[in-house]
């Protein structure tokens, strides 16, 4: 049932492209306007909210992060992501006004479904984004929009990630259209570039020798660092959580702008950095400021891994390595960007000969608190 992977990770790596193009599917009208029939919740209210919290844990959690960046852009609605054991054991300030998104790939997970009830009983509405039907939290609440990258049986989290992302993107860009934000006139141009993510995701996949190679490579690394800004943190954040889950190597993600504050201490000869580098056609100076980020890591001794996109040749005289994946607006980059990251954590952990399907002290789902 693997496939023939080696593991069930790698295969649901493999799967990513038909993970998000199952979960993008269908959602046009013949008029090009974005459908999300799921969402029911009336459209009053959802006119009103003036607040958006995500809650979730670990991966699901980063992907929420992710898409933060997004909706806000888009719906300019403000949005916060907490941690759900987090949120639930302090005073959140939620009410009918507030739209709460719970994102959780098992749909079983005990704390982002306490966060789930505890709003609700705020009189909030909560709209989760789950992997498995018929599970608890959907069920606990007021919509559900699926996520349908089929059954993830690999412990760490891989293409429910992306389809986290992918779905959290459908509401925010529904969201965008109905209270026609200055954003709405833009929801078909990212739907199209949406449609084009799989194809760019198995360019990534068909490349994935050369990651393979890097990983066998840095094997006996006894701690890696990840950095990114914007979306790309909490990229950073994710490569650095699969890491530590099936390779058991320590492993850090930092914002880039925080390097100056304390974690570029860390660096000396050797220490591996992973940079992921933003679109060169980006707005403002990211790029140029991530850039100098690597320089930075790399004039202390850093070895530069760096994930860029095809075409940026600024970051080549500061890498030691680099990755390349298709060009792509600046938000959806996170769709790219993770996909070598899970590659070298789950070919790092193989090599050292790790069950990398069940890795130690985790379950596939936390039920209990
Ligand atoms: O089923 P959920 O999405 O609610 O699970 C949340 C986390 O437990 C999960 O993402 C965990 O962090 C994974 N092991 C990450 O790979």
């Amino acid at each position: 049932e693997k496939d023939g992977y080696s593991s069930f990770m790698l295969k649901e790596i493999n799967e990513q492209p038909s993970a998000v193009e199952q979960t993008l599917m269908g959602r046009l009208d013949q008029h090009g306007n974005l459908m999300l029939d799921e969402l029911r919740i009336d459209e009053s209210i959802l006119r009103a909210v003036d607040k958006i919290v995500v809650v979730a844990c670990g991966t699901a959690a980063y992907a929420g992060q992710v898409a933060k960046y997004a909706i806000e852009h888009w719906c300019r609605i403000p949005t916060e992501v907490e941690l759900a054991h987090e949120f639930r054991y302090r005073d959140p300030i939620v009410n009918e006004k507030t739209l709460v998104v719970a994102f959780s790939q098992s749909g079983e997970t005990m704390d982002t479904l306490m966060a789930v009830r505890h709003a609700r009983e705020q009189g909030a509405k909560v709209v989760s984004i789950c992997n498995t039907n018929g599970s608890t939290i959907p069920r606990e609440s007021d919509a559900v929009i699926y996520t349908h990258a089929g059954p993830e049986i690999a412990v760490a989290s891989t293409k429910a990630f992306l389809s986290q992302i992918a779905a959290a993107y459908l509401l925010g860009l529904y969201l965008a259209q109905l209270r026609g934000t200055k954003f709405a006139d833009e929801v078909r141009d990212v739907l199209r570039e949406l449609q084009e993510v799989p194809a760019k995701i198995q360019s990534v996949l068909d490349a994935a020798d050369e990651v393979k190679d890097l990983a066998r490579r840095m094997s006996t690394a006894e701690s890696v660092l990840f950095l990114g800004r914007h979306v790309g943190y909490p990229v950073a954040l994710e490569g650095a959580l699969k890491l530590k889950e099936i390779a058991y190597i320590h492993a850090e993600g930092f914002a880039a702008g925080e390097l100056k504050h304390g974690p570029i201490a860390l660096v000396e000869e050797g220490q591996p950095v992973f940079v992921i580098v933003p679109s060169p056609r980006g707005r403002d100076s990211l790029h140029a400021k991530v850039v100098s980020n690597i320089q930075e890591v790399r004039a202390r001794g850093a070895i530069t891994i760096v994930i860029a996109e095809e075409g940026d040749d600024a970051v080549v005289p500061y890498a030691n390595e680099v990755i390349r994946v298709p060009q792509t607006p600046v938000l959806l980059a996170p769709l790219l960007t993770t996909v070598p990251l899970q590659l070298f954590a789950c070919e790092l952990a193989d090599s050292k000969g790790y069950d990398v399907d069940q890795p130690r002290n985790l379950a596939k789902s936390v039920t209990v608190e």
